[in-house]
């Protein structure tokens, strides 16, 4: 995994630019009847909060991600894979938006380094 650079981050607009992003993506996610019912009990502002930091700890920026791990937070909800594609593709969607080339784009999504089987699933098996 190479050392995160700045130029992505950068790229991005720094934590501002990430804030927005967020702003952005979730737009998207509630707006999909596949998703949204997921979020009704959600706190937003701390859902966004926690977003911000784990993208900018991933994107090395300065924030530490201070919520709890990704699949403690998402298994037991039920998310499909088809859900977790979804998700993905609204992410992929706002990132062109953000005026970013294919390149820089993998590179936020490998920085990221989620794995479907952090979020999907049903169990809390740490498996
Ligand atoms: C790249 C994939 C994903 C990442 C990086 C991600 C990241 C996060 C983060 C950082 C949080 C906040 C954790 C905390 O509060 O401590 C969160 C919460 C949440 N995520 Fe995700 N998530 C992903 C995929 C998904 C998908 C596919 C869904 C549903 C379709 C989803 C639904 C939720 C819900 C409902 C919460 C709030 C849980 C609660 O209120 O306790 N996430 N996610």
């Amino acid at each position: 995994m190479p050392e995160p650079s700045p130029s992505v981050y950068q790229r991005i607009g720094g934590d501002p630019g990430i804030a927005s992003l967020v702003d952005q993506f979730y737009l998207r996610v509630f707006d999909d009847p596949e998703l949204a019912p997921f979020f009704a009990h959600t706190s937003v502002d701390h859902l966004k909060a926690m977003q911000r930091e784990f993208f900018s700890q991933a994107l090395g920026g300065p924030l530490t991600y201070s919520g709890r791990p990704l699949r403690e937070v998402h298994h037991g909800l039920g998310i499909t894979l088809n859900q977790f594609q979804r998700f993905a593709e609204h992410l992929l969607r706002t990132l062109e938006s953000f005026h970013l080339n294919r390149q820089e784009i993998d590179q936020i999504i490998s920085r990221l380094n989620v794995d479907a089987d952090q979020i999907v699933g049903q169990s809390n098996d740490s498996a």
